[in-house]
């Protein structure tokens, strides 16, 4: 192998890789910083072989795997000296898809394995791997050098390292959890999970680590998935504009290459090797109330109450730590709660899932049964030399399960036996990065199981959080029966969305944080985590009444919506701040349980088919390249277009619509799309839009979900003159029975003419809701209405209401509905 300066490499790259390079080694190693840099690149292509879908190059010593993964899907492996690691992973826990076929055919410069929708091309002369549409003939990713690597003296293996070609156009997306704007081109990042409390605008690295990102140039997508668990770095043409590079501190060379052309195939295709969050009980999608904390039990009683007695929906209340004996994980602290049973039951009967705080550290206490059980079972990590991992977190002195080892896992996941038996209905895993006091995490020397494939703290320290709240999924799954659990965790990687849902962490009262909240969930959501909020309201400092109602409003929209803060703050509940906000903070939240049949076939969309909940413009219309820059408006499913209200004082904002025509949802004025509009936002407005042609389900609004027996549900039918579908998912709502396909998915579609509206339903699935009627509001119908016939039957009984919508009611198994002039 030839060393990099005998090559004759782009000057520009060797200089932007020794810079980084040297912050990798200063970070790692100061000392290491002091020997020269031996960086090799893989050489002349002189060996190719074939296994079943995987294609083998060589350069005499390096090896390369290709493998064809799906028709859109082909992963790249590195071998420095011809030996590749275990093929495991926590992300994809199955590589190999549906290949229709595939082929390798070599030409005199290069060989090409394709599919039927994309070519991979691998240079003989230099290695150079690039990636065509077989459609449109465009190269989508191509090498800028040669993948690389360099020897590691001190832990073994390699850093290592691949430059892609970075279009003039072209924005990047994704990447998880980022503080700052949403198109990352022109930035560098690292993925390291970080404690970041009060994290600020740009602060890199966050909670998570989710090495993805989806590039746009020409109108078309792709995306690289960097399965690495090391610490990993991107840059995104920052040291060089026409560079983009990712690189880790070990573990092997391997990523995914995921063709488009569009931005919502590559993510769709994303979940389909990672995987997409299981149904969550429809509970979970209500207004969540929480503090940091809330005890004795008289207080959480009195916040309980409050919400009932002012009509302010709520499914949910949460124990933070200080509900524990000591902050002892699986304790009770019995001064506060002398019964928690009881008054777990209580909670319930009122409505209210009591959702608990479980954290990593293990308080060393030989009295203490968890500590015991952890210590005889050896349970526990360890440092390169023997000694226990000690740190110390909220109890004092902790020792940390190795969440990496399937035995803790499994342990783990039975401790959560008696908060089940007591009604515990969630489960809330925070700290995992894992976070210590002092130093920050665990040092990089302490060893983990890694199921099996060992490693140290460099390889598992990004995984850690994950397996933690899988442990606590699997385990709670097995409690509860055929129970749908619920969990939220703050810390993970690529295909955490399998095991719970995430808020965004600590996060502060400013406008400025609403602004990164709002991107955070986008971006969350482009990275394959649908299941996101924020603290609403701000964790740290002090919201006003203005700030508080802003988040509420944008937070009716995160698909997980609940407002938490911590203990030093002023008490913080929908009604702290008084009127107007109370009764406004009431409309939206009342708003969420309305769309709750909406938001609940969204996440179906998401579970089955992988769709993205929440979706930025740029995902919407990636051919607008404005829309590249365009952070605020996102759509909830692809009906509701939202668009937050994120600066103090504002009565009005610029909106962005896309394509077609779109409903004022307030006023339900048409506009147009593919342009900008100003819309009215006083304080109790946050501007809201339907797409032309849908049928957004609604229920009557409830104090919790499942408090009224729903007997009809509205559909609000948004007239348009070309053909929109529209999806209702329903069934049981906390059970595993969809698996078994016990659930109902109804289309509809509606199309207009001037004389005309047609709405269509079909249903197909297993279950049947207990509802009998539809009851319509027909919005927008632009002729006087003589007649209405469902599936060809008058219907005598409709007429306009005061907002000028048409209303009437038929059987929920119509075919066909006709409106006449
Ligand atoms: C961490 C969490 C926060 C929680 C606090 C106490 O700071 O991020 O949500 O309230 O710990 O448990």
């Amino acid at each position: 192998m030839e060393e990099l300066n005998d090559k004759s490499k782009d000057i520009n790259d060797i200089i932007s890789f020794e810079a980084a390079e040297e912050q990798i080694q200063h970070l790692n190693n100061p000392v290491a910083a002091l020997k020269p840099i031996v960086k090799k690149y893989l050489n002349t292509v002189q060996k190719s072989a074939q296994d079943g879908n995987k294609f083998y190059f060589s350069d005499g010593d390096a090896r390369v795997e290709v493998r064809v993964v799906s028709d859109e899907i082909i992963r790249v492996r590195l071998a420095p000296h011809g030996v590749f690691l275990d093929d495991f992973s926590y992300a994809v826990p199955t590589v190999d898809q549906k290949v229709t076929t595939f082929k390798m055919e070599e030409h005199p410069e290069y060989y090409a394995i394709s599919t039927n929708t994309i070519t991979c091309n691998v240079r003989k002369s230099d290695f150079n791997v690039s990636f065509v549409d077989n459609h449109t003939q465009m190269v989508m990713s191509e090498d800028a050098s040669p993948m690389h690597w360099e020897e590691n003296v001190e832990f073994g293996g390699y850093y290592v390292f691949a430059t892609k070609k970075c279009q003039a156009e072209e924005n990047f997306f994704g990447l998880g959890d980022k503080s700052g704007n949403m198109n990352l081109r022109g930035r560098h990042f690292q993925n390291w999970n970080t404690d970041a409390y009060s994290f600020g605008w740009d602060q890199d690295p966050l909670y998570r680590t989710i090495p993805f990102y989806v590039g746009v140039h020409n109108q078309a997508a792709y995306g690289i998935f960097f399965d690495n668990t090391f610490r990993s770095y991107f840059d995104f043409g920052k040291e060089d504009n026409a560079k983009t590079s990712f690189w880790a501190d070990g573990g092997e060379l391997q990523y995914y290459y995921i063709h488009g052309p569009h931005m919502i195939d590559v993510v769709k295709r994303y979940q389909s090797l990672t995987g997409t969050h299981p149904m969550p009980p429809k509970w979970a999608l209500g207004y969540h109330q929480c503090r940091w904390s809330y005890y004795p039990e008289k207080k959480v009683k009195e916040i309980a109450d409050g919400f009932r007695s002012r009509n302010i929906p709520c499914d949910a209340i949460y124990l933070d730590i200080d509900y524990m004996d000591g902050y002892r994980c699986f304790t009770w602290n019995k001064n506060y709660f002398p019964d928690p049973k009881r008054m777990i039951k209580e909670l319930a009967n009122d409505g209210f899932k009591t959702v608990v705080m479980i954290d990593p550290g293990i308080k060393v206490d030989d009295n203490y049964w968890v500590f015991k059980e952890g210590k005889e079972n050896n349970y526990f990590c360890r440092r390169s030399d023997d000694y226990f991992m000690e740190g110390h977190v909220w109890p004092g002195r902790c020792q940390f399960p190795d969440f990496t080892n399937p035995t803790v896992r499994e342990w783990w996941g039975n401790l959560y036996k008696e908060l089940v038996d007591i009604g515990v209905a969630g489960v809330w895993n925070d700290m995992n990065e894992p976070a210590v006091f002092g130093s920050g995490t665990f040092p990089n020397d302490v060893r983990h199981n890694y199921d099996g494939y060992r490693g140290s703290h460099r390889k598992a320290h990004n995984v850690y959080g994950m397996q933690m709240v899988r442990s606590t999924y699997d385990g709670l799954k097995k409690l509860m029966r055929n129970k749908r659990p619920f969990t939220i965790t703050r810390a993970g990687y690529s295909g955490m969305q399998r095991y719970g849902c995430v808020w965004t962490g600590d996060n502060v009262a400013t406008w400025e944080h609403l602004k990164i909240g709002n991107i955070q969930c986008q971006r969350m959501s482009v990275s394959g985590v649908p299941f996101c909020g924020t603290d609403i309201g701000g964790f740290s400092g002090e919201p006003d009444g203005e700030l508080f109602t802003r988040w509420i409003q944008l937070g009716t929209f995160s698909p997980f919506m609940r407002a938490h803060s911590a203990g030093d703050t002023a008490e913080r509940e929908p009604w702290s701040f008084g009127e107007p906000y109370t009764s406004i903070n009431r409309t939206y939240i009342e708003l969420r349980y309305r769309l709750m049949p909406y938001l609940y076939s969204v996440f179906w969309e998401h579970h089955r088919y992988g769709f993205p909940i929440v979706r930025p413009l740029v995902m919407l219309e990636q051919e607008n390249v404005g829309n590249g820059f365009r952070q605020d408006e996102f759509t909830f499913g692809d009906k509701i277009l939202v668009c937050p209200v994120l600066e103090q004082g504002a009565t009005s904002r610029m909106v962005y619509l896309p394509k077609g025509k779109w409903f004022n949802l307030w006023t339900h004025e048409i506009l147009d799309g593919e342009s900008e509009h100003n819309v009215a936002a006083p304080i109790e407005r946050m501007p809201l839009f339907v797409r032309a042609g849908s049928v957004i389900p609604e229920y009557p609004v409830m104090q919790y979900v499942g408090e009224i027996h729903v007997e009809e549900v509205m559909l609000n039918v948004y007239y348009s003159d070309y053909e929109v579908n529209s999806f209702l998912f329903e069934d049981h709502g906390d059970t595993f029975a969809y698996e078994q396909d016990i659930y109902s998915e109804k289309k509809f579609s509606v199309r207009g003419t001037q004389y005309l509206l047609t709405i269509e339903q079909s249903i197909t699935g297993l279950y049947t809701p207990n509802y009998e009627l539809y009851n319509y509001n027909v919005i927008g119908v632009p002729f006087n209405v003589n007649k209405i016939t469902v599936d060809d039957k008058d219907v005598t009984d409709y007429h306009i209401d005061e907002r000028n919508c048409l209303r009437f009611k038929s059987n929920k198994n119509f075919t066909t509905i006709k409106i006449y002039n």
